[in-house]
Parts: structure tokens; sequence; C-alpha cells
């Protein structure tokens, strides 16, 4: 799949800064954070194809193991909520990880993202219920709900729209139906939910796939064993 650009370092974190945890010797086991759900579901047969066998990490997680050794391959996996990828990535307690582009635009953390996967592909969409379509420029009061309030904001800005933003964690399709919002702004894959609760798109705010996102710190210390990596999967994906 696509390249990705690493990201413009930020002045927030020197290269090769940690801001907490251990630092990782560079002869410790590549640690790698992977979330949970239809990622990682995706991921182990791409990490197959690359000659990676992981299915030790999909049996020890049925067991509940959230950390797991992967001795042959020299790494560890870390198996956590998608939405905290970035910051045991960014942290360095994690050396890479593998995490939605909606969760990365989200946070906007100091990430180089050195690869698409093309995995976990869904839309970042505005929707409305059919029966009820908004109005941007009647100056009424709108409420957008989502779990995404750092992208809504943006969105709602470039478009010059004021409306309050109410973060749900879940089920943002109820909001509308009960009356707590006006919009939604959510994800979408094949559609159902919205047909569910007679909600239409009114347009697409981003493109998500699955990336590989790498902290400052790892691209200095571990740069071998991720560019290694990232350049097997490049070549299955
Ligand atoms: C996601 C998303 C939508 C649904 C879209 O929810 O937030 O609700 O999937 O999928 P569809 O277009 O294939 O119907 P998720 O299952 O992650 O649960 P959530 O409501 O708790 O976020």
């Amino acid at each position: 799949m696509s390249t990705v650009a690493p990201k413009k370092a930020k002045a927030k974190s020197a290269p090769g800064a940690r801001t907490a945890g251990p630092a990782t010797p560079s002869t410790a086991a590549l640690t790698i954070a992977l979330p949970r759900g239809r990622i990682l579901d995706e991921a182990l047969p791409l990490f197959k194809r690359a000659g990676i066998d992981l299915g030790a990490a999909e049996k020890a997680r049925a067991g509940r193991k959230l950390v797991i050794p992967i001795p042959e391959h020299d790494m560890t996996v870390l198996i956590v909520r998608d939405a905290d990828v970035p910051a045991y990535v960014e942290h360095g307690a994690a050396d890479l990880g593998i995490a939605g582009r909606d969760v990365l635009e989200e946070q906007d953390r100091d990430l180089y993202e050195p690869l698409d996967l093309g995995i976990g592909r869904c839309r970042l969409v505005v929707a409305e219920p059919e029966d009820r379509p908004v109005d941007e420029m009647a100056r009424v009061h709108l409420r957008y709900a989502t779990k995404f309030p750092e992208m809504t904001r943006r969105h709602l800005q470039a478009r010059g729209v004021v409306a309050e933003i109410i973060k749900l964690y879940g089920s943002i399709e109820i909001a509308p139906l009960v009356g707590l919002a006006d919009r939604i702004v959510d994800l979408v894959s094949s559609g159902e939910t919205l047909r569910q609760h007679r909600l239409r798109e009114v347009e697409t705010i981003l493109e998500v796939s699955a990336r590989v996102c790498v902290g400052r710190a790892a691209a200095k210390l571990r740069s071998d064993r991720i560019d290694e990596l990232v350049a097997r999967l490049r070549a299955v994906c």
C-alpha cells in the first residue's frame, strides 16, 4: 500500500527524547502495540504473509493475555485499545504500533507514519436523520455528537459553522434519534448502522485505513529493525 511521509517534527518533543518509561536498549525485543478488534484481525494475516507469524498473539489474546512475547521473531506484542496505541508509541512504551488514521488524526501526536497498510478501511462521515435535514445557514444552535471531537471541530471551523460538539464513546447513531444531537460525525464501514437508524450521509471528512506509526525515539534508536519490518509489510500490502 502507499507510503506515508513522516510527519514534520514538532517542537514539543526533541528527537530521541523519552517523556516516560525506561529507555529501550537497542537489543531488546521489538515491541509492537496492536489494537484489538478488526484491525488486529486483518493485521495478523498481513504479518503472516510478511513471514512473521503472530499466531501466538491470537491464542494469547483469546486467553486474556495482553503482553505476548514472540521470541522466534524477537518481538513483544501489546494488545491495547485502538485509541491508546498512539500514547504507547509516542511515549516509547512500544517501538511502533498500528492505528487507524481516524485515531491518529484525532490525537495528532508526534509520530512518524511510514506505511499505510490498507486494512481496516472505513470513512469518517457527517450524517443526519433522513427526515430532518439540517440547514447549516439557519443560524440555529446545532449540536454534533461524535467520538472524534477534534476532527469535528476542525471540520466545522473550516466550513465556518458554529456548533456545539457533544463527545460520546460509542453508539453515536442513537444521538439524533433521541434529541441529543442534530448530526453525528462517525465511522461508516458497510453503512448498515446508518441505515438501521434512518440516517443519511451528508459528507465524508476522512478516508480511513490503518497505518504503522513509530515514535521519534524508536525511529532513531531502532531504525534497523523498524525499517526491516516496514519493508517486509510494504512488500505484502
Ligand atoms: C462503528 C462505528 C459505527 C459502525 C459502522 O461502531 O462507530 O457505529 O461501526 O459500521 P457499519 O457502517 O458497518 O454499520 P463500533 O462497532 O466500533 O461500536 P461503537 O458504536 O461502540 O463505536
